[in-house]
């Protein structure tokens, strides 16, 4: 364990800490060989309630802005809330690392085929399939049991939530949020940083920063805010399901 490499997950909310439970897999496995993966060093989080906590037995240990001073830590970015899903993005801007400071962490019972990628400082959780040529861009969360058939592309920021199927050749756009249990047809492109939400079929290809719903899905509204635009990272009650 003392030669692993180390590893920080920046936030400390629902999806961080499901990062977190990927990382004690990995380690469970690869400790019948005798070598750990990943020595998990705690989670870092802007919120300053947080800080000296503990959460599910991981130490808070500051702010995000600390990687800096954690030069030989790798991290990957797990926030991951459908009501701010550009959160991840400037988060990883505002701290402005090189790629090779981010890890890719997959949950070893996902299936990923040999052609397949997946990018720096992606997350894949339990059970989730890349069939065959899938490309996972950098920063995306994909969930437990996804399935990502031949051909589907998710670009950088992408969120896959839990049990979403896509059909072949399905492209997700940059930062775009597929709600849970989505069906997407083949070869839909699904435009950047729209939002898809949960238990939808889409049937059609959907533009850039809208929202759609339903079977079949159909625009509901535009996004709240354009990526980038600030809204606040913590409200009280993640903090109190944190805490809890
Ligand atoms: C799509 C979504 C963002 C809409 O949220 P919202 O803008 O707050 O919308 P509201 O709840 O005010 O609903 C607005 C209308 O859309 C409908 N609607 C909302 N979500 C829907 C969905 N997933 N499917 C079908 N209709 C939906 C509501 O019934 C409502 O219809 P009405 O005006 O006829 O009453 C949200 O419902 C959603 O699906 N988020 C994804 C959640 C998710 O996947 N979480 C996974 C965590 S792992």
């Amino acid at each position: 364990m003392r030669n692993a490499p180390e590893l920080m997950i920046v936030g400390a909310g629902g999806f961080a800490r499901e990062t977190a439970q990927a990382v004690a897999a990995i380690n469970a496995v690869a400790v019948n060989t005798g070598r750990p993966i990943w020595r998990l060093l705690g989670f870092l989080d802007d919120d300053p309630l947080l800080h000296g906590r503990r959460v599910d037995g991981l130490p808070v240990i500051g702010g995000a802005d600390l990687v800096e001073s954690l030069p030989q830590a790798q991290l990957v970015v797990c926030v991951g809330n459908p009501r701010r899903y550009d959160t991840r993005m400037r988060i990883v801007e505002r701290l402005g690392l090189p790629e090779e400071r981010y890890a890719t962490v997959v949950h070893p019972s996902a299936q990923i085929s040999a052609d397949s990628s997946i990018g720096p400082g992606s997350v894949i959780l339990a059970q989730t399939v890349l069939t065959a040529s899938v490309e996972v861009g950098a920063h995306v969360a994909v969930m437990p049991h996804a399935v990502l058939t031949h051909d589907v592309s998710a670009s950088d920021f992408a969120t896959i939530a839990s049990g979403v199927r896509f059909g072949g050749g399905v492209s997700v756009g940059r930062g775009a949020y597929v709600g849970a249990g989505a069906l997407i047809r083949e070869n839909v492109k699904i435009g950047a940083w729209s939002m898809i939400g949960m238990g939808s079929v889409v049937l059609c290809d959907v533009p850039a920063a809208q929202v759609w719903v339903g079977n079949p899905a159909r625009m509901l509204r535009d996004v709240d805010a354009a990526p980038g635009e600030t809204a606040p990272e913590n409200t009280d009650v993640e903090v109190k399901e944190r805490l809890a």
